[in-house]
């Protein structure tokens, strides 16, 4: 597997996808979209993968949409033209991956502005240096943050937050991206990628059709009500079920009710018999 402008690296059941254009701060660029539409569609179904951890070459994660081939070279061109080129952003940055089917990580070891936060919130999970700047800079160059990146902050960040750093562009460290709920935890530039491998073999370690139905009820769950939810969750743990060849469940049940072998509470069934 090779790509321009994305590296992707396996390593023990992990897919380190690295944006890769370091001497532009790994800038999307329409190329670079496109990549990495292909690059998750065949991960998808890579058994290779198994977490998928998403970085930057460098010392940035990424700077955002890049400035020059996707709005200077695209202002005059016609309309349609512009939609194609927005949609590789949309289809990745968001809609693939807040929906893939494996567990993602964002590993934020660097500058992080503007559209970047697109992908970086659509992923499940998100650890960050400590040494990382964060930014919605759009403020700062006369536009707003658009590439549902809007829509994206309202997600994670509170309202207060959230439009103080929409209002303001100010950049912020690692450990605020924690305080804040952007990312999960905050490691010291030289721990992170450690961090961020122990943290993929802790999800290696479960069940991954139950991991995946978890994941996207949770992300549905909120334009639901509760009567609507409860049905959802219903129907959704059948389909599990129905899925989940390894039968978690039965495992589960028989080793804590009948075997006495493990608490469920505290740590995960064995999988392997
Ligand atoms: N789009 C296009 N090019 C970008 C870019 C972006 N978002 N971010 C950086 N680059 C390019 C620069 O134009 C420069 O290219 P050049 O070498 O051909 O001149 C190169 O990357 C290095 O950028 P530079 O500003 O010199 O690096 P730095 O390490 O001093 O600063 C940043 C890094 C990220 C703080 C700075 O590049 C920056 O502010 N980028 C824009 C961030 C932003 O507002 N993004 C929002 C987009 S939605």
């Amino acid at each position: 597997m090779s790509w321009k402008n994305v590296l992707v690296d396996f390593e023990d059941g992990v897919a380190w996808v690295t944006l890769n254009r370091p001497e532009k701060r790994n800038a999307m660029n329409p190329e670079l979209n496109r990549e990495m539409v292909e690059i998750l569609d065949a991960l998808e179904t890579d058994d290779r993968c198994r977490v998928l951890v998403l970085t930057g070459a460098g010392d940035s994660f990424s700077s955002g949409m890049d400035l020059k081939e996707y709005f200077r070279e695209t202002d005059g061109k016609p309309a349609a033209v512009r939609d194609r080129i927005f949609r590789a952003a949309a289809d990745w940055q968001w809609r693939r991956l807040r929906s893939y089917p494996k567990p993602t990580i964002a590993m934020v070891n660097g500058w992080c502005f503007g559209g970047g936060f697109t992908p970086l919130i659509a992923c499940d999970l998100a650890l960050a240096a400590e040494e990382a700047h964060f930014g919605l800079s759009e403020i700062n160059w006369g536009i707003i943050p658009a590439g549902n990146v809007t829509k994206a902050i309202a997600t994670v960040v509170g309202n207060r937050a959230a439009l103080y750093y929409i209002m303001t562009g100010k950049v912020f460290d690692g450990r605020r991206a924690a305080t804040l709920g952007l990312v999960n935890e905050a490691y010291p530039m030289g721990n992170l990628r450690a961090q961020t491998l122990s943290l993929a073999r802790v999800l290696m370690d479960k069940n991954p059709v139950v991991l995946r139905h978890a994941k996207t009820a949770f992300k549905n769950i909120d334009v639901m009500d509760w009567e609507i939810a409860d049905d959802y969750l219903r129907a959704k743990q059948d389909q599990t079920r129905f899925q989940d060849t390894e039968r978690g469940r039965e495992r589960g049940m028989q080793q804590f009710l009948d075997e006495k072998s493990y608490r469920p509470g505290l740590e995960s069934y064995r999988r392997g018999e």
